[in-house]
């Protein structure tokens, strides 16, 4: 037939992602083959493995391109294949994989951009809540640079147990407040973490994931580290993680770390979706009057960074003593019913809801 494999590519170009600023599927790279028979086109195009909702209208947009512009009576097919982006790359002297991970439901990044607004905070509170709920959660700590999980959950002093099976070594995580816990912390002491290398970073932090036992889990919440740097890339390429939820104080001024770590999950090669932005430290309310809100922020920072991220607020923590306290003594606020509690709590129900 008189058609060229170049010919039918300029075609495919007239059909453009509207997901993807309107790029076409063949500068995207999605043509992975093109092949012309005798009175017939066949065209395999790839998807990435979550499902792409507009995949049909893809489809279809590109039978009707090649129909449009071939010559009349040739057979079009478009086939597919499903092509993972975000697989992790074999790396050498870390054989890991998935087994650990195959009974939880849900793998959920808390991100921040920036350092210090209380991501741990929010972490070990929201597991602590989602436990209080009835649901299944374990808790990774990745920041291998300054661990918080021991401290916060009172366990600094213990040492999980590892068991051997024929060459494979499994951690088994430590049990509290009904939360299944794994942090580096438990292994190495703040000191030793600092003078790691990036690589040998990264490969303790997947181990901390996926060298773990977590069994049957509902929710498995993975507190990043701070910042948007190389860790976390090769984290959230390595990790097959769901998606993520960012936590951020309300100022203006954390508006620019907000919009890096959104951007950290949404670039092309990662994708994932951000199910929604924590305001932590929304308001601050004295211990003395528990009814008083004071915006010592600012007030409606947390909407507005969400309504600017088309993503949505799914809840707004405030300042409170108790709860600093109680990531200084180990005691999460999420275990007590007072307000700053319920509010973890509120936020736990919120989260489940969004992800049911
Ligand atoms: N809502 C809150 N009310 C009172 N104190 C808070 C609140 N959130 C966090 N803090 C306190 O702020 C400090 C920093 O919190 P945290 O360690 O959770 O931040 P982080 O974002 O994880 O920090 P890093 O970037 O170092 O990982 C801690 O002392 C914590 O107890
Ligand atoms: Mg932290």
């Amino acid at each position: 037939m008189n058609m060229k494999i170049n010919e039918v590519n300029k075609w495919l170009f007239e059909v453009e992602h509207p997901a993807k600023g309107d790029k076409n599927i063949v500068e995207l790279g999605m043509v992975e083959n093109v092949e012309i028979g005798e009175d017939s086109v066949t065209v395999t195009l790839a998807f990435a493995k979550h499902r792409d909702p507009l995949a049909e209208y893809l489809i279809g947009s590109a039978k009707a391109a090649i129909i449009r512009n071939a010559p009349a009576g040739t057979k079009v097919e478009i086939k597919t294949v499903i092509k993972d982006e975000a697989a992790p790359k074999k790396k050498p002297g870390l054989d890991l994989g998935f087994e650990e991970l195959s009974e939880v439901k849900h793998i959920i990044g808390i991100a921040s951009g920036k350092g210090g607004v209380g991501k741990s905070t929010v972490a070990v509170n929201l597991a602590v809540a989602l436990a209080r709920l009835g649901y299944k959660v374990g808790l990774a700590d990745a920041d291998v640079y300054g661990p918080s999980v021991p401290k916060m959950t009172a366990t600094e002093a213990e040492m999980p147990d590892a068991i051997m099976e024929g060459e494979k070594e499994t951690i088994m995580p430590l049990e509290k407040y009904g939360v299944k816990w794994m942090s580096i912390g438990y292994f190495a002491k703040p000191e030793q973490a600092l003078i790691w290398r990036g690589p040998m970073a990264c490969n303790a932090l997947k181990q901390m994931i996926l060298q773990v036992r977590w069994g049957e889990l509902d929710f498995l919440l993975i507190d990043m580290p701070p910042g948007t740097g190389d860790i976390h890339i090769s984290l959230v390429h390595d990790i097959p993680m769901e998606g993520a939820v960012i936590v951020s104080t309300p100022q203006d001024v954390a508006l620019a770390d907000v919009e890096k770590g959104v951007n950290m999950f949404r670039n092309e090669s990662v994708n994932k979706p951000i199910f929604g932005l924590i305001e932590n430290m929304a308001w601050f309310t004295p211990a003395e009057h528990p009814d008083e809100k004071y915006y010592i922020f600012g007030q409606g920072g947390g909407q507005r960074m969400a309504e600017k991220y088309g993503i949505p607020l799914l809840g707004q923590i405030p300042i409170v003593q108790s709860i600093r306290e109680g990531g200084d003594n180990g005691e999460p606020a999420a275990l007590s019913s007072r307000p700053d509690g319920l509010a973890f709590i509120a936020l736990a129900e919120k989260l489940a809801e969004t992800l049911k």
